[in-house]
Protein backbone atom coordinates (compact mmCIF):
# COMPACT_ATOMS: atom_id res chain seq x y z
CA UNK A 1 0.00 0.00 0.00
CA UNK A 2 1.46 3.37 -1.15
CA UNK A 3 2.10 5.36 1.63
CA UNK A 4 1.54 9.58 2.20
CA UNK A 5 1.92 12.45 4.72
CA UNK A 6 -0.09 15.53 4.88
CA UNK A 7 1.63 18.47 6.47
CA UNK A 8 0.49 21.12 8.02
CA UNK A 9 2.44 24.19 8.97
CA UNK A 10 1.93 27.26 11.43
CA UNK A 11 -1.17 27.79 12.92
CA UNK A 12 -3.47 25.00 11.03
CA UNK A 13 -3.95 23.49 14.60
CA UNK A 14 -6.41 26.67 14.91
CA UNK A 15 -8.37 26.27 12.34
CA UNK A 16 -12.17 26.34 13.94
CA UNK A 17 -10.48 28.78 16.11
CA UNK A 18 -8.45 31.39 14.17
CA UNK A 19 -10.14 33.63 11.34
CA UNK A 20 -13.46 31.29 10.73
CA UNK A 21 -14.81 33.66 7.90
CA UNK A 22 -11.78 32.52 6.23
CA UNK A 23 -11.28 28.60 7.42
CA UNK A 24 -14.68 27.85 8.18
CA UNK A 25 -15.95 26.64 11.62
CA UNK A 26 -15.00 22.76 11.62
CA UNK A 27 -11.80 22.25 14.12
CA UNK A 28 -8.52 20.78 12.96
CA UNK A 29 -9.42 16.88 14.69
CA UNK A 30 -12.21 16.72 12.77
CA UNK A 31 -10.49 18.01 9.60
CA UNK A 32 -7.95 15.45 10.28
CA UNK A 33 -10.69 12.62 10.46
CA UNK A 34 -11.77 13.67 7.69
CA UNK A 35 -8.58 13.49 5.33
CA UNK A 36 -7.45 10.34 7.08
CA UNK A 37 -11.14 8.30 6.18
CA UNK A 38 -10.51 10.05 2.12
CA UNK A 39 -6.88 8.86 1.91
CA UNK A 40 -8.00 5.31 3.48
CA UNK A 41 -10.83 5.30 1.07
CA UNK A 42 -8.03 6.47 -1.76
CA UNK A 43 -6.50 3.09 -0.79
CA UNK A 44 -3.26 5.23 1.02
CA UNK A 45 -2.00 4.32 4.09
CA UNK A 46 -1.75 8.14 5.25
CA UNK A 47 -0.26 10.12 8.62
CA UNK A 48 -0.91 13.64 9.90
CA UNK A 49 2.01 15.81 10.35
CA UNK A 50 1.55 19.59 11.99
CA UNK A 51 3.81 21.76 13.76
CA UNK A 52 4.24 25.86 14.37
CA UNK A 53 7.93 24.99 13.91
CA UNK A 54 9.69 25.69 10.79
CA UNK A 55 12.93 23.19 11.63
CA UNK A 56 10.73 20.73 12.92
CA UNK A 57 8.56 20.99 9.50
CA UNK A 58 11.94 21.22 8.21
CA UNK A 59 13.50 17.66 9.71
CA UNK A 60 9.69 16.37 9.06
CA UNK A 61 9.98 17.11 5.31
CA UNK A 62 13.76 15.33 5.04
CA UNK A 63 12.71 12.18 6.90
CA UNK A 64 9.81 11.47 4.11
CA UNK A 65 12.67 10.19 1.93
CA UNK A 66 12.29 6.29 1.87
CA UNK A 67 9.30 6.53 4.51
CA UNK A 68 6.67 8.09 2.09
CA UNK A 69 6.12 7.92 -0.82
CA UNK A 70 3.97 11.50 -1.44
CA UNK A 71 3.26 14.47 0.45
CA UNK A 72 0.30 16.90 0.65
CA UNK A 73 1.58 20.12 2.05
CA UNK A 74 -0.03 23.26 3.61
CA UNK A 75 2.82 24.97 4.95
CA UNK A 76 0.76 28.05 6.26
CA UNK A 77 2.68 31.71 6.32
CA UNK A 78 5.53 29.90 5.39
CA UNK A 79 4.41 29.27 1.77
CA UNK A 80 5.37 32.62 1.21
CA UNK A 81 8.98 33.67 2.66
CA UNK A 82 10.60 30.43 3.63
CA UNK A 83 13.48 29.54 1.51
CA UNK A 84 14.51 26.68 3.89
CA UNK A 85 11.69 24.74 3.54
CA UNK A 86 11.61 25.41 -0.21
CA UNK A 87 15.56 23.55 -0.36
CA UNK A 88 14.32 21.33 2.11
CA UNK A 89 11.90 20.01 -0.65
CA UNK A 90 14.29 20.47 -3.17
CA UNK A 91 16.35 17.89 -1.14
CA UNK A 92 13.93 15.30 -0.92
CA UNK A 93 13.04 15.54 -5.07
CA UNK A 94 11.94 12.00 -5.26
CA UNK A 95 9.29 12.42 -3.55
CA UNK A 96 6.13 14.06 -4.68
CA UNK A 97 5.01 16.88 -2.60
CA UNK A 98 1.47 18.78 -3.41
CA UNK A 99 1.46 22.20 -2.47
CA UNK A 100 -2.59 22.81 -0.56
CA UNK A 101 -4.17 25.94 0.51
CA UNK A 102 -7.62 26.26 2.09
CA UNK A 103 -7.97 29.34 1.23
CA UNK A 104 -7.65 31.09 -1.98
CA UNK A 105 -4.58 33.13 -1.84
CA UNK A 106 -5.05 35.01 -4.52
CA UNK A 107 -8.35 36.47 -3.33
CA UNK A 108 -6.10 37.84 -0.12
CA UNK A 109 -3.17 40.30 0.46
CA UNK A 110 -0.87 41.19 -1.93
CA UNK A 111 1.81 38.47 0.11
CA UNK A 112 -0.32 35.91 0.03
CA UNK A 113 -0.19 36.13 -3.73
CA UNK A 114 3.11 34.57 -3.66
CA UNK A 115 5.08 30.91 -2.66
CA UNK A 116 8.36 30.24 -2.54
CA UNK A 117 7.59 26.53 -2.36
CA UNK A 118 5.09 25.98 -5.39
CA UNK A 119 8.50 25.94 -8.17
CA UNK A 120 9.86 22.71 -6.28
CA UNK A 121 6.08 21.21 -5.93
CA UNK A 122 4.05 19.21 -8.67
CA UNK A 123 1.18 21.01 -8.15
CA UNK A 124 -1.21 23.96 -6.26
CA UNK A 125 -4.45 23.79 -4.78
CA UNK A 126 -6.00 26.06 -2.64
CA UNK A 127 -9.60 28.07 -2.41
CA UNK A 128 -11.62 24.73 -1.47
CA UNK A 129 -11.57 24.99 2.26
CA UNK A 130 -10.88 21.90 3.39
CA UNK A 131 -11.68 19.98 0.25
CA UNK A 132 -8.38 21.25 -0.86
CA UNK A 133 -6.40 18.14 0.90
CA UNK A 134 -9.31 15.59 -0.54
CA UNK A 135 -8.27 17.38 -4.29
CA UNK A 136 -4.79 16.95 -3.05
CA UNK A 137 -4.88 13.55 -1.46
CA UNK A 138 -6.46 12.83 -5.41
CA UNK A 139 -3.74 14.73 -7.18
CA UNK A 140 -1.06 12.27 -5.58
CA UNK A 141 -3.60 9.31 -6.54
CA UNK A 142 -2.33 9.80 -10.31
CA UNK A 143 1.15 10.23 -9.73
CA UNK A 144 1.74 7.51 -7.47
C1 LIG B 1 -3.08 29.02 4.21
C2 LIG B 1 -2.87 30.38 3.56
C3 LIG B 1 -1.68 31.10 4.17
O1 LIG B 1 -1.52 32.36 3.55
C4 LIG B 1 -1.92 31.30 5.64
O2 LIG B 1 -0.79 31.92 6.23
C5 LIG B 1 -2.27 30.06 6.36
C6 LIG B 1 -3.17 29.11 5.72
C7 LIG B 1 -4.38 28.33 3.71
O3 LIG B 1 -4.54 27.14 3.98
O4 LIG B 1 -5.22 28.98 3.10
O5 LIG B 1 -1.90 29.85 7.51
O6 LIG B 1 -1.99 28.18 3.85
Amino acid sequence: MKKILVILGPNLNMVGIREKSIYGAENADTINEDILTFARDAGFDCDIYQSNHEGELIDKIHSTLGNYDGVVLNAGALTHYSYALRDAIAAVEQVPFVEVHMSNVHKREEFRHKSVISEVCRGVICGFGKDSYRLGIQALKGMI
